[in-house]
């Protein structure tokens, strides 16, 4: 059975001290009433070593939200796969709109980001989606599949089991216009579909697919509940402890 799982995404939000206190409230919360799923909370750099030490022996799993496409060396201001792993973070985020969109990142660039990771022991957790256009052109399936094909499919099936995907359609990040339900659903599952096409049903079936978007308390229990859906990829509601339980408790 395929895990189900509710990862935070902090963007650039919260100082050191304010993502301590906000990982200690969480931790706290779900001490108190334990989650029906995995939990993630992915961090700024700066914080995961911190954020490490606050959460651990608790069921809250840590990941960064990038790392670098080279090893080491002379790249100032990069922070290496490795550099993440040693902090105590188990996942990273990659492929994020905000980073193709912001940072110019390529297939070709995520790629080498994805192998460092994987050798790194990270899970990653790899953001697909499409923009508004993209999808008012009826493009977003071709859209979504080139994305998967173009830094996942030189993976060995090995490999590729440490991926997680987050399907984030990119009109609906940070816009309050969450996907409907079916609209996830419909997309979770022709991703199923070509991941199936290229790893087989077995790896397709094992796959998590995340939802991400303006996804909330409200709406995440209707989304969850699709076959397709196998949790949340939470970006503003993971910086309130109360909405991000909320989303958390949907899968009760
Ligand atoms: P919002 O939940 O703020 O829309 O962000 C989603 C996201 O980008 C998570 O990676």
């Amino acid at each position: 059975m395929r895990k189900k799982i509710v990862a935070g995404n902090w963007k650039m939000n919260k100082t050191l001290q304010e993502g301590v206190a906000l990982a200690k409230e969480l931790k706290e919360a779900l001490a108190a009433d334990a989650p029906n799923c995995d939990v993630v909370i992915c961090t700024p750099f700066i914080h995961l070593a911190s954020v490490a030490a606050e959460i651990e022996g608790s069921v809250i799993g840590l990941g960064a939200e990038n790392c670098a496409d080279k090893a080491s060396g002379a790249y100032t201001g990069e922070v290496s796969a490795a550099m993440v792993e040693s902090t105590g973070a188990k996942y990273v985020i990659l492929g994020h709109s905000e980073r193709r969109a912001y940072y110019h990142e390529t297939p070709e660039i995520l790629k080498e980001k994805i192998n460092l990771a994987l050798e790194n022991n990270l899970k990653v957790i790899f953001c697909i989606g499409e923009v508004l256009e993209e999808r008012e052109e009826g493009r977003q399936n071709d859209v979504v599949k080139a994305q998967l094909e173009g830094s996942l499919f030189d993976l060995t099936a090995e490999q590729y089991k440490n991926i997680i995907l987050a399907y984030e359609p990119v009109w609906a990040i940070g816009t309050g216009k969450t996907a409907t339900a079916d609209q996830a659903e419909e997309m979770h599952a022709f991703i199923r579909s070509v991941i199936a096409e290229k790893f087989g049903n077995e790896a397709a079936e094992e796959t998590s697919i995340l939802y991400g978007g303006s996804c909330k308390p409200g709406n995440a229990k209707e989304i969850f509940a699709k076959a397709n859906v196998d949790g949340g990829l939470i970006g503003g509601a993971a910086l309130k402890v109360a909405d991000f339980k909320g989303i958390i408790d949907a899968w009760k």
